[in-house]
């Protein structure tokens, strides 16, 4: 008896230890979704209406408009002629108003040619203080609001929401959905990429560019949305006499580039509350001596961690994946700037690309020199964490392939549609949570207590994470 029962032990230490070593790549959700593919919405749509009236002004966002959040882009289309060029905009407590100047642009794509795009800068803008603006003339006056984020400071509470890889689906309106009814109200956008997906249709249509205009004009026009180009933004196609990259993108989403010193729309930086966020381009030259690389070296040592605790990165292709589709894409990109971001112990890197939800920990893999062989991720707790969150929901669909057995440096992963919110406490805490939409709005699928990278000691960190 004796010695059955010291051999059934035996095996069930060894099922434990070996349970233990396979779970040591975190954890592959085992939530069962319906992977039906979801189409486009049709153009009859809801979310799709035109705003009546003469040339009423549609697909109304806006942006940050300058480094330090004083300022506010607002963008809208006119259909039918340019119109004013202005806006009225007045503090929620005000009687007076003013009027903020603009820009119209105007762009052809193939056979399409796009309405009137106006960008106006509202400037000198009071810091937590609500705002109503109206835009179009007479009848097609149309009213908005937006709040001004808080001043600059170490301990000030704020929350981004995430979503990427949003497209114009029914899984897309979901997502949006759930986004604006998660009861964690989220006060501006950080969105990781490939917005409408219009290059999907034959010739790119860009009236699918416009669609997307009108569907999340209900929730950019009242918060910003602070843009990532992803490739579907890239829009080349010589194949057919249109080989300016990211042409449509460029014509419709302004960012305040210049602000923060760079030469290009498609990687800058912003600080709004109390962090400070960088933009990067995947698909722009980022090797040595490029623009890009140039912009950042100079950057990240700006930082004031004291004015901005919470440095985040956004850039759509992800440096740690380990789905099968895009697997390795984004080695290059980690090759150049993993070494910087541990560096300067960036707090969390968001990326878009692939169409699920990964987490990862805090790894780095910088040690790896060609000749060494240490090419293995290791824990390193100056490292950032990496979140994967280009599940909006296009009609390309969820990745669900993934690369077996899950590598160490995934904390978990799950091809659902979702969105995601950083909860931003004071300068050493902030909550990073994941909610698919399949759940009621409030239910968190995944979530991570972050330590300030900066503001905690090491020895704190390894505690959590
Ligand atoms: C553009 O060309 C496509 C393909 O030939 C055609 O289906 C579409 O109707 C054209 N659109 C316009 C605005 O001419
Ligand atoms: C999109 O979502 C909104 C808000 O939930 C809803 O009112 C609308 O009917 C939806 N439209 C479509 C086409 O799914
Ligand atoms: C960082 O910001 C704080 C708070 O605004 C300020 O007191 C400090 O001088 C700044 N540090 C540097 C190096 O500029
Ligand atoms: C930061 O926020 C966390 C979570 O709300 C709280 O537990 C902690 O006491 C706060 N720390 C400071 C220094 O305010
Ligand atoms: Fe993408």
């Amino acid at each position: 008896m004796g010695v059955r029962w010291d051999s059934a032990l035996f095996l069930v230490l060894v099922l434990v230890v070996s349970f233990a070593e396979m779970s040591n790549g975190g954890r592959t959700s085992t939530f069962v979704r319906n992977d039906d593919l979801s189409l486009d919405m049709p153009l009859d749509s809801d979310v799709f209406k035109v705003p009546p009236g003469y040339n009423a002004p549609q697909q109304v966002h806006i942006t940050q408009g300058d480094y330090e959040a004083n300022s506010v882009i607002v963008s809208w289309v006119t259909p039918d002629e340019p119109g004013p060029r202005t806006l009225l905009y007045w503090a929620e407590n005000s009687e007076l108003k003013n009027r903020a100047d603009g820009v119209v642009v105007k762009y052809k794509y193939f056979n399409y040619t796009s309405g009137y795009i106006h960008h106006c800068t509202i400037k000198d803008l009071e810091f937590d203080t609500k705002y109503y603006y109206d835009v179009g003339t007479g009848k097609a006056t149309r009213q908005f609001w937006f709040i001004t984020p808080p001043k600059s400071g170490p301990d000030v509470p704020y929350t981004f929401g995430l979503i990427g890889d949003l497209g114009q689906t029914h899984d897309s309106n979901r997502t949006l959905t759930h986004y604006e009814l998660n009861p964690i109200k989220g006060q501006t956008l950080l969105f990781v990429g490939d917005l409408s997906y219009a290059d999907d249709y034959p010739f790119h249509d860009n009236v699918r560019w416009d669609t997307w205009g009108r569907f999340i004009e209900r929730n950019a026009a009242y918060q910003p949305w602070i843009w990532t180009a992803g490739n579907h933004e890239l829009d080349f196609a010589p194949q057919f006499g249109e080989p300016i990259p990211f042409k449509p993108y460029l014509h419709r989403y302004h960012v305040p580039y210049t602000a923060s010193g760079s030469t290009s729309p498609l990687w800058y930086s912003i600080k709004r509350a109390s962090a400070y966020i960088i933009v990067m381009s995947s698909y722009s030259a980022f090797g040595k001596y490029t623009p890009q690389y140039k912009w950042l070296e100079q950057e990240l040592p700006k930082v004031n961690r004291t004015e901005t605790p919470w440095l985040i990165v956004l850039m759509h292709c992800p440096m740690y994946n380990s789905y099968a589709h895009h697997y390795m894409e984004g080695e290059t990109m980690r090759v150049m700037y993993e070494a910087w971001f541990v560096e300067y112990k960036v707090d969390v890197v968001f990326a878009g690309h692939v169409h699920a939800y990964e987490r990862s920990e805090r790894v780095s893999n910088i040690a790896y020199n060609v000749v060494n062989g240490l090419c293995t991720p290791i824990g390193d707790q100056s490292a950032p964490i990496y979140i994967t969150i280009g599940d909006g929901g296009n009609l390309e669909g969820l990745v669900t392939e993934m690369t077996e057995p899950q590598p160490s440096y995934s904390a978990f992963r799950e091809a659902s549609f979702g969105h995601g919110l950083l909860d931003i406490k004071n300068r050493t805490r902030a909550y990073f949570s994941w909610h698919r939409n399949q759940d009621g709005y409030a239910v968190e699928a995944d979530t991570v207590l972050l330590i300030n990278r900066y503001w905690s000691s090491l020895e704190e960190s390894k505690a959590t994470t």
